[in-house]
């Protein structure tokens, strides 16, 4: 094929590179680069996208002629990115390169935009592209526009469009259930389309998680291989299809699910798709995972290199069975343990129907009489009293067909007209199209913040997706629910934000639903999942460590589950630790483990929640598992390992750890120890000897078994030797 040499043309314009011709169009980070051309009719096509280059020079050479973001109706044949139709009835738009820039955000940061132009209807399309150096990662996303006379109708809109040239392409997937969350599965692409994608409309998780990796050629290892990490930021329906064409071309489309999703968009209005977000790596999946965690904590997750508290919730000691006299007493079991904040969970609210259990009072947000006498005022008093703060569980945008809000307001509530309604944990979801329903929902908890300004974390559920449902409010326009839905809680939360920038606010979906950086920007923290037990969190955990930093996930310790108190406690100091158990009912030697563990997180939580994490033995390929977090200047590092189910296999080889240097010496302590318990000695070394170099650490590293005991599980902390 022939090679055609593009001309480079550039005008700088207030510290702005505006591309005015056909000109490779350069976005890079630190290691990966996406290069865009035109082709002969205009078009712009992605001709590269892999490792940077060192001579920019050299992308000229490139040709391709895969269309960066392919438009149905004209002469595509496979799955398009966008598909309109216009006013006239026709279904095409053919995009032409109309220009780009490139402005610096700041020293790390830039963001790149082309415009692509209908030649024949009033229709623009701009592809954004924000890349972060040291990170990265690039974001992008697509803004859709038009001049009709009457609105358009969008039937595909992606956020991304990437095409790939290989050999066999290896998608990594995340599924699940409820108390089931990400659990992956690899598989080799073959020729069609593989679609993964969610229709819950209040969330995006439950059954696929929306992320995936990529593997180029062969599967990648956690160190070796190249992959891109993929996610969308955007907390409803998603869709990711991966399709191969017959020249073995993958073309990954990402974006929000158009699935019954027509939207009609009026002249002049601008329809923003979410972001995907990606890395690309040349190392495994481990380094992807650290682009990932550096890039959410300082750019997306709200306060993500920022301070968490620790707390106790009160969920699986009560339930809904408590008072004001038990939650006060819960109150000295949080303040003996030593946590930051006590969490009040579900259960003390609504008075006509009282929240005695799920099938009543969801949507009357008043406190319950017969439990709270004295109200929110008086717990928030008491809490602080013993020294710690207090903190409350919310659900605002669900309503019980048992609640005075039922009664008020069945015009607020998503339900078919002439079909019974389908309740899912007993309860409907309010339509957080409707203006007025966001109002409410802001002031639920603007006017509880009002009142209690105190109150020092919220815990914001949404236990159920949209079945049966129907908008009153957007009458004619129902295929513009799951997306008007979704931005009407970030209507909410921006608003919300702007009052209150700093409040810790965990997110909650009936356990994992809600895990996505749309809804992140908001949220200091999530809840993983309703498993609490810990043997399958080390599963859930490792899941989702593939792309949300530690400080992020919230892992309580509670009774649930038979394995000691030691285990459950070395799985949950992996992210962000916390407790949801009967204190009272600890032994003094349950109580003192935990105050120290609690001591020590203390002493070690800069680690885990802002070191870099290495993922060391993955529990999907042995019987044990080992992860550890090393800080910026590999001074420090902690390292958990767990045997799980050892009995099936004899497992002899040495845990070889990562991140260190080489150079220096490291001490290696174990912490979480339990009384009466031996002290893990090294393999190879006598019982005194525990400072190794790192050389010695990565290259041969020791055994993390003791003996063929289930269910075990050891934590080192591990310091440069003086
Ligand atoms: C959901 C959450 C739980 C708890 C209950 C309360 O299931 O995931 O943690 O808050 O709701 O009803």
């Amino acid at each position: 094929m022939k090679q055609i040499m593009f001309l480079v043309s550039l005008i700088f314009l207030f510290g702005q590179i505006v591309f005015v011709q056909e000109s490779p169009i350069i976005i890079e980070t630190q290691h990966t680069a996406l290069v865009y051309k035109t082709d002969r009719q205009n078009r712009l096509v992605q001709v590269y996208l892999g490792e940077k280059l060192n001579l920019p020079a050299e992308y000229n050479k490139m040709f391709s002629m895969n269309e960066a973001y392919v438009p149905s109706g004209m002469d595509n044949l496979f799955e398009p990115a966008v598909r309109m139709l216009h006013n006239d009835g026709n279904p095409s738009l053919s995009l032409k390169f109309a220009g780009g820039e490139v402005s610096e955000v700041d020293n790390n940061v830039s963001l790149t935009r082309i415009t692509l132009k209908d030649d024949v209807y009033p229709v623009e399309v701009t592809l954004f592209f924000k890349a972060f150096q040291k990170e990265d990662v690039i974001e992008t996303w697509t803004e859709i526009r038009h001049n009709e006379k009457e609105p358009v109708v969008l039937s595909n809109f992606a956020s991304s469009m990437l095409q790939f040239d290989k050999r066999d392409y290896w998608l990594t997937q995340f599924h699940g259930d409820w108390a089931k969350e990400m659990l992956m599965q690899e598989s080799q692409l073959t020729s069609g389309i593989k679609i993964i994608d969610s229709k819950l409309g209040t969330r995006a998780n439950k059954f696929q998680a929306p992320m995936f990796f990529l593997s180029m050629n062969d599967p990648s290892t956690e160190t070796e291989g190249e992959v891109i990490a993929g996610t969308l930021a955007w907390t409803g329906n998603f869709q990711f299809s991966f399709e191969i064409t017959p020249t073995n071309t993958l073309r990954v489309i990402s974006g929000i699910n158009p699935f019954a999703s027509e939207y009609h968009l009026k002249p002049g209005e601008v329809f923003k798709t979410p972001g995907f977000i990606f890395t690309y790596s040349f190392k495994g999946k481990g380094d992807a995972s650290r682009n990932l965690h550096k890039w959410a904590q300082k750019y997306q997750v709200l306060h993500g290199e920022g301070e968490r508290l620790t707390l106790l919730n009160n969920w699986e000691a009560t339930y809904f069975d408590f008072n004001e006299d038990r939650l006060v007493e819960l109150f000295d079991g949080a303040k003996k343990l030593g946590v930051d904040l006590f969490l009040l969970d579900d259960g003390w609210f609504a008075n006509k129907y009282p929240r005695n259990h799920d099938r009543a009072g969801l949507g009357d947000w008043q406190e319950n009489k017969e439990k709270l006498p004295h109200g929110i005022g008086y717990l928030v008093e008491q809490a602080e009293a013993k020294g710690i703060k207090f903190g409350i569980w919310i659900e605002p945008e669900m309503v019980n067909p048992k609640s005075e809000l039922y009664e008020n307001h069945p015009e607020w509530i998503l339900k078919l007209p002439n079909r019974p309604e389908h309740y899912s944990r007993n309860q409907l979801v309010l339509d957080m199209s409707n203006p007025e329903v966001q109002k409410f929902v802001f002031d639920v908890v603007d006017q509880m913040l009002t009142k209690h300004p105190e109150i020092g974390f919220i815990k914001w559920d949404c236990n159920r997706e949209m079945t049966n449902e129907y908008s009153q409010f957007l009458g004619e326009k129902q295929s513009h629910i799951y997306i008007d839905y979704v931005n009407g809680f970030y209507k909410v939360m921006d608003d919300l934000r702007k009052k209150y920038p700093d409040l810790p606010i965990m997110l909650c979906s009936g356990g994992g639903g809600r895990t996505d950086y749309g809804a992140m920007k908001y949220f200091t923290e999530f809840w993983p999942s309703d498993n609490t037990d810990a043997y399958d969190r080390i599963f859930i955990q490792w899941g989702y460590s593939y792309f949300f930093p530690a400080n992020t996930i919230c892992n309580h310790i509670t009774s649930m589950g038979d394995q000691s108190l030691k285990f459950r406690t070395d799985v949950a100091m992996m992210g962000k630790m916390g407790y949801d158990i009967r204190v009272e009912e600890f032994s003094d030697e349950e109580l003192a483990f935990s105050q120290k563990a609690l001591q020590d997180y203390e002493r070690i939580k800069d680690v885990i929640w802002f070191g870099n994490m290495y993922r060391l033995i993955s529990p999907y390929e042995e019987s044990r598992a080992a992860l550890m977090y090393v800080n910026e200047t590999k001074g420090k590092a902690v390292l958990f390992c767990f045997d799980i189910y050892a009995y099936r296999e004899n497992i002899t080889s040495q845990v070889k750890l990562q991140g260190l240097d080489p150079d220096k010496k490291y001490e290696l302590k174990e912490i979480n120890v339990q009384q009466g318990r031996r002290r893990m000695p090294f393999m190879g070394q006598n019982e005194n000897s525990n400072v190794f170099t790192g050389d010695y650490l990565m290259k041969v590293g020791f055994n993390i078994r003791e003996g063929r005991e289930d269910l075990s599980s050891h934590v080192y902390e591990i310091s440069v030797a003086d």
